[in-house]
C-alpha cells in the first residue's frame, strides 16, 4: 500500500491562475458558511437565497432553502445571454472517429425542444425519468431537459445489463426511460431497446420508452409506449423556458451499489449540488474557461460523468471534449489523438485507465503532441506511486501536476485534492476543501491525528446527497449511525501522514472497486445464488495490477452438478447478464461449503485471506473449522 515514505516527491503546482491556497483555507475555517454562500453565488439564482443552510433536521441538511434556480439555465442559458452561444460546449467524437461540434447556443436549443418533448408526454417537476443511453450528446440533453423542467433524472450506466436498469428503474418508478436502437463498443453494435423489452414489460409504471436511433440496430417498438426521440424533437416547439426551483428540488437520483444487494438511490439536489460541482472544477483543476479544453474520460453513468462531464463543465462555461469509445479503440493511442486534436488542457481519468496505457507502452502517448496539457486529474481509487509517477513523466511531460481527487457519489462533489500551489505527494490526495472537514476515527470514534482510521466527513456540505430515494432509514442507518448525526461516515480506511495529507486506503464495508466502479458483494452474491446449479456463493475482492481490484467467487454448486469450466463460464455469463460485464469473476473457486460462523454469517475475512495469500485469521467463531482445509487446497489447486 501507499506511503509518505522517503519515496515520495512532493511536487508544487505551477498554477496559471494561482490562488492563495493558504489564504482559502483560512477564510473557509473562519466563516464556513459565509464561504460556502460565497461559491454559491457564482451561480445564477432566480431568486436569492438569505439562509445559507437549515440543519435543524440534521442529518437531513437543506442548503440556501429558500433560493430558487435551474441547472440547465445555469448550464446554457447563462452563457448564451453572456454572447458565449458559439462556444463548443463539446466536441463529440465517435468511435469512428465521426465528429460533431456542440455549441451553447446549440445544445440550448436541443434541451428546450426535448424538454418541451417530455412535457408533450405529461412530464412534471418531481417525475423521474430514466436514462440509459451510451455517451453521445443526447445523453446531456436528455439530462438537462429533465432539468428544465424539474424532472429528475436517473441515469443508469449504459454497460448494465436489463435486469439492472430493470430493478432501478422499478426502485424509482420511472415514469419515461430514455435508451436507444443501438450502443457502439469496439466496433460492434449491440441492440440496446430490443434487449430491454422483456424487463420494460415488467415495469408497470413506466408509461414512455423514448428511443434515440444511433445505429440503426434493430428495434421494435411498442405503439402507444414507444417513441423516437427525432420524432419527438422534430414536433416541439422551440422554447422551453427553465423552471426556477427551489434549491433543495432533487435533480437527480444516482444509484450506487452498498454493503446490501438492493442499490441505493442517492439523492442530489439542485442548488447544493451545482454549488459543489461548479466550485470544485474551478478550483481543483485550475480552471480557465476562456481558454481551456477539459477531457474527462468517465462514462457519462458515473457520478463522475455527472459531476465533471457534464455540470461542472457546463456551468463553468467550458469547452469539453467527450469521446464515445473505449481507451482502446479504434486503436490503442485514441485518448492522445484526441488530446492533439483538441488541444487539450486538463485529462481527468481513472488509475485503472493509466495501468493500461502503461501496459501499452511509452510509444503510443509519444506519437502525439501532449504539449496542450497543463493539468492532469485521477479519481476512482487510490493512484499508486509507480502509476502517478509514469501519468507525470510520460503525459504530463514532468510538467503537469498531477491532482489525486478523492470523492464518492454520496459526496457529489471532490471532497479531498491538493490545490493549485500547494504540493502533492504521489499517492495521497493531499488535504480536505475549503469549506470541507474530514477527520480519522479509530474504532470508538476517537480521533487519530497521525496514523490510520476511519475517514468521516464533520461537518455538512451543499453538494451531499440528502438522502436516499425513499429510505431515509437507510440514510440514517448507512452514514450517521455509528458516529452520531454529526459525523458522515464514508466507508473508507484512510491514514493521515504528519503534514495532514490523507492517504486513502480503500473500503471498510462489502463493497469491491473494480476498475474504479463500485460494485456490492451482496448484490453479486444474491445473482450468482439465483443460477440453479448454485447453491451457495460469497465473494471477495483480490487485488489486481490493472483493475485495483478483481472479483474471486467461491461457488458451491447444488445437487448434481460440477464445478467444472463449462459451469464457470456459464456463470460469468449469468453475472453479466444480470448485473453488467464489469462483476464477471475473475475466478471461480468450487468448494463444498462456505466458512460460516454458527449463526451462519459468511465469513469473506477468511476468504479474503486465502485468496490473498495471507495466513488465515481466527477461525474459532466457525462452525465447521474443518472447511478452511478443503478450501486452502482448492485455492491452491484450481480444478481446471
Ligand atoms: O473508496 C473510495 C474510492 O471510490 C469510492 C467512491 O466510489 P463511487 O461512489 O463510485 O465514486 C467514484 C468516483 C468519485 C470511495 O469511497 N475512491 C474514489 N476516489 C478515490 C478513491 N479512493 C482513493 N483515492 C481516490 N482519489
Amino acid at each position: 500500500m501507499t506511503t509518505a515514505g522517503p519515496s515520495t516527491v512532493p511536487r508544487s503546482f505551477a498554477a496559471r491562475h494561482p490562488v492563495d491556497a493558504e489564504a482559502l483555507y483560512a477564510r473557509a475555517a473562519a466563516d464556513r458558511l459565509g464561504f460556502w454562500a460565497e461559491q454559491a453565488r457564482h451561480l445564477a439564482w432566480d431568486k436569492p437565497f438569505t439562509t445559507v443552510l437549515d440543519d435543524t433536521e440534521a442529518p437531513f441538511h437543506r442548503w440556501f432553502p429558500d433560493g430558487t434556480l435551474n441547472a440547465s439555465a445555469n448550464c446554457l442559458d447563462r452563457h448564451v445571454a453572456a454572447g458565449l452561444g458559439d462556444r463548443v460546449a463539446y466536441h463529440w467524437h465517435g468511435e469512428e472517429g465521426e465528429t460533431r461540434t456542440i455549441t451553447y447556443a446549440g445544445l440550448l436549443d436541443e434541451v428546450q425542444r426535448f424538454a418541451n418533448a417530455l412535457k408533450g408526454l405529461g412530464v412534471t417537476a418531481g417525475d423521474v425519468v430514466g436514462i440509459h443511453l451510451p455517451m453521445i450528446p443526447e445523453a446531456v440533453v436528455a439530462m438537462l431537459a429533465c432539468a428544465r423542467i424539474g424532472a429528475v433524472h436517473n441515469v443508469v450506466f449504459g454497460g448494465f445489463a436489463p435486469q439492472a436498469v430493470g430493478e432501478r428503474m422499478a426502485a424509482c418508478g420511472a415514469r419515461v426511460l430514455v435508451t436507444v436502437d443501438g450502443a457502439r463498443r469496439k466496433g460492434r453494435v449491440t441492440a440496446v431497446k430490443q434487449a430491454l423489452d422483456e424487463t420494460l414489460e415488467t415495469l408497470p409504471g413506466l408509461e414512455h420508452v423514448v428511443v434515440v436511433g444511433a445505429t440503426g440496430a434493430p428495434c421494435p417498438m411498442r405503439p402507444g409506449r414507444d417513441s423516437w426521440y427525432g420524432d419527438l424533437c422534430a414536433a416541439a416547439g422551440p422554447d422551453c423556458p427553465a423552471v426556477p426551483l427551489p434549491a433543495e428540488h432533487p435533480l437527480f437520483l444516482l444509484y450506487s451499489s452498498g454493503s446490501t444487494a438492493a442499490p441505493k438511490g442517492i439523492v442530489h439536489t439542485t442548488g447544493g449540488y451545482l454549488t459543489g460541482v461548479t466550485y470544485t472544477h474551478r478550483l481543483v483543476f485550475d480552471l480557465d474557461p476562456d481558454h481551456d479544453v477539459w477531457f474527462c474520460t468517465a462514462d457519462i453513468g458515473w457520478i463522475t460523468g455527472h459531476s465533471y462531464l457534464v455540470y461542472g463543465p457546463l456551468a463553468n462555461g467550458v469547452t469539453s471534449v467527450l469521446f464515445e469509445g473505449a481507451p482502446d479503440h479504434p486503436h490503442k493511442g485514441i485518448w492522445w489523438e484526441l488530446v492533439e486534436r483538441y488541444g487539450v488542457t486538463q485529462l481527468y481519468t481513472a488509475p485503472t485507465a493509466i495501468r493500461a496505457a502503461m501496459s501499452w507502452g511509452e510509444e503510443l502517448p509519444g506519437r502525439h503532441d501532449l504539449s496542450s496539457l497543463r493539468l492532469l486529474g485521477s479519481v476512482g481509487e487510490p493512484i499508486n506511486p509507480t502509476a502517478w509517477h509514469w501519468y507525470h513523466r510520460v503525459i504530463g511531460g514532468g510538467r503537469c501536476p498531477v491532482v489525486d481527487t478523492w470523492w464518492q457519489t454520496e459526496t457529489g462533489s471532490i471532497m479531498i485534492a491538493p490545490l493549485p500551489g500547494t504540493t502533492a505527494k504521489p499517492g495521497s490526495a493531499a488535504r480536505p476543501l475549503p469549506g470541507v472537514s474530514a477527520a480519522l476515527l479509530d474504532a470508538d470514534g476517537t480521533p487519530v491525528t497521525n496514523g490510520t482510521g476511519l475517514l468521516t466527513l464533520t461537518q455538512p456540505w451543499p453538494s451531499m446527497l440528502r438522502t436516499l430515494h425513499g429510505d431515509d432509514e437507510r440514510y440514517l442507518s448507512t452514514y450517521f449511525s455509528r458516529f452520531g448525526k454529526e459525523t458522515y461516515v464514508v466507508g473508507d480506511a484512510a491514514r493521515l501522514d504528519e503534514d495532514g495529507h490523507f492517504w486513502i486506503l480503500g473500503r471498510t464495508d462489502d463493497v469491491i472497486n473494480v476498475s474504479g466502479h463500485r460494485l456490492s458483494t451482496a448484490e453479486m452474491e444474491s445473482a450468482i445464488a439465483a443460477h440453479p446449479a448454485v447453491a451457495d456463493a460469497a465473494v471477495v475482492a483480490v487485488p489486481d495490477e490493472l483493475t485495483g481490484q478483481a472479483v474471486v467467487a467461491f461457488v458451491t454448486p447444488a445437487d448434481g452438478r460440477a464445478g467444472d469450466a463449462a459451469l464457470e463460464a456459464e456463470l460469468r455469463e449469468h453475472i453479466s447478464v444480470r448485473i453488467g460485464k464489469l462483476a464477471r469473476p475473475k475466478r471461480v473457486v468450487w468448494t463444498e461449503a462456505l466458512p460460516k460462523t454458527r449463526s451462519g454469517k459468511i465469513m469473506r475475512r477468511l476468504l479474503r485471506d486465502l485468496v490473498t495469500g495471507r495466513p488465515t485469521g481466527d477461525v474459532t467463531t466457525l462452525g465447521e473449522p474443518a472447511v478452511m482445509d478443503a478450501l486452502t487446497a482448492a485455492v491452491a489447486h484450481p480444478a481446471h
